[in-house]
Order: structure tokens, then C-alpha cells, then sequence
């Protein structure tokens, strides 16, 4: 799919119907942050909260997102927020394939616009629509791949940390690496090396 620019994205998006979630929802979650940006985070689909507000991790889920970036040095204001599917689930359920095929084009048109040089995946939902459709969680996060110019980093989706303490650890890890890149790229820009 084309977008003139991102007014008419937000448009399209706002009144989509391209799958039944749309049948559901009181509020379809774009997405905030910079355009452009140089990180991009990606979670899974909008919770109750985000719904019922219309942002991108403002619930349980953000808070946590919001302790590890606070605790990695990251300003939440300076990253684009998003999910692979705009529209919540019924009762949180995960998104079916057909729905994140349904929904992606307008992911992959964000990226277009904001032109990240980051892209975080938080949660096996966005690595494997990212990254890899075979992808397993566990045995990829923390690690840095490159497709297209852009580095994608996946970690833990920021609710398995509710339900699993001992993930939080390597989470923080994963946020450190993350800001050691930015650093990185930043020093790079500035000193001239492409
Ligand atoms: N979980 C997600 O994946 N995204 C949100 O925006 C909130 C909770
Ligand atoms: Fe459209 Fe995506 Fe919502 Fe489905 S989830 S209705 S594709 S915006």
C-alpha cells in the first residue's frame, strides 16, 4: 500500500476495516512518538488501556516499558511507538496471522516515514513479523540483525516480565545494548562515518 504522506496513513488507518478486529475496538492505536525517529519500538497489539485511550503502551504493560527505559537512560518522548496491529484483540488474545497480514502494510509504512535506524521488537508478535516468521524469543533476543540499513533488536515483550520476574534482568540488558547502539550511531553520524 501507498501513502501520500502521513496524514494520509493516519486517515486510512483511523477508519480502517481491513480485518473483524476493527468490529471491536473503541479506539485504533497508531502509534506516537518523533517522525522521523531513530529508534522505533514495536510491540504486539493494544491493550485495554491503550483502547480505551487510543496510545501505545499506557497501561500495565507500558509501565513496565516506561521503568526500563527510565533505567537504560532512554527519554520515552524521543522513540516511536507502535504494534504489529493497530486494533486490540478480543480479551487480549493474540493477533491471528491473517489480522497481522491484514494490518502490516501500515507498519511497514511507518518505518517508511520515520525512517528508524532501530527498530526494537518487543515480544516473538514483532520479531517474527520483522524479523524472521520462525523466530523464537528466547533464543533471539538480545541479538542485533541488520536487514535493509536498519537494525533490528528484539527482547522480551514488556507483560512476560509480569508474569516472569526472572526475564526482567535480561530485558535491562537488552534496553543498556540498545542505548550503547544509539550511542554508537550517533558518535558515528557526528564524526562522519556512514
Ligand atoms: N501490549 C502491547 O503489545 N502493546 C501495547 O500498546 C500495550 C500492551
Ligand atoms: Fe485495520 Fe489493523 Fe485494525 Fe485490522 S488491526 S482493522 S488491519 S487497523
Amino acid at each position: 500500500m501507498d501513502f501520500k504522506d502521513w496524514r494520509c496513513l493516519e486517515e486510512k488507518v483511523k477508519s480502517c476495516k481491513r480485518c473483524p478486529l476493527s468490529l471491536s475496538v473503541k479506539n485504533i492505536v497508531l502509534g506516537e512518538g518523533p517522525i522521523p525517529a531513530t529508534v522505533m519500538l514495536v510491540g504486539e497489539a493494544p491493550g485495554a488501556v491503550e483502547d480505551e485511550v487510543g496510545r501505545p503502551f499506557v497501561g500495565p504493560a507500558g509501565e513496565i516499558l516506561n521503568r526500563l527505559l527510565a533505567a537504560s537512560g532512554l527519554k520515552r518522548e524521543t522513540l516511536y511507538i507502535t504494534n504489529v496491529v493497530k486494533c486490540r484483540p478480543p480479551g487480549n488474545r493474540e493477533p491471528r496471522p491473517e489480522e497481522i497480514q491484514a494490518c502490516l502494510p501500515y507498519l511497514k509504512a511507518q518505518i517508511g516515514f520515520i525512517r528508524p535506524h532501530i527498530i526494537v521488537c518487543l515480544g516473538s508478535v514483532a520479531a517474527r513479523a520483522l524479523i524472521d516468521p520462525e523466530a523464537r524469543i528466547t533464543q533471539i533476543r538480545g541479538k542485533i540483525f541488520c536487514r535493509a540499513g536498519i537494525y533490528f533488536l528484539p527482547t522480551f515483550h514488556p507483560a512476560a516480565l509480569l508474569r516472569d520476574g526472572g526475564k526482567k534482568l535480561l530485558a535491562l540488558k537488552d534496553f543498556k545494548k540498545l542505548k550503547a547502539l544509539w550511542d554508537k550511531l550517533e558518535k558515528d553520524l557526528s564524526s562522519g562515518v556512514s
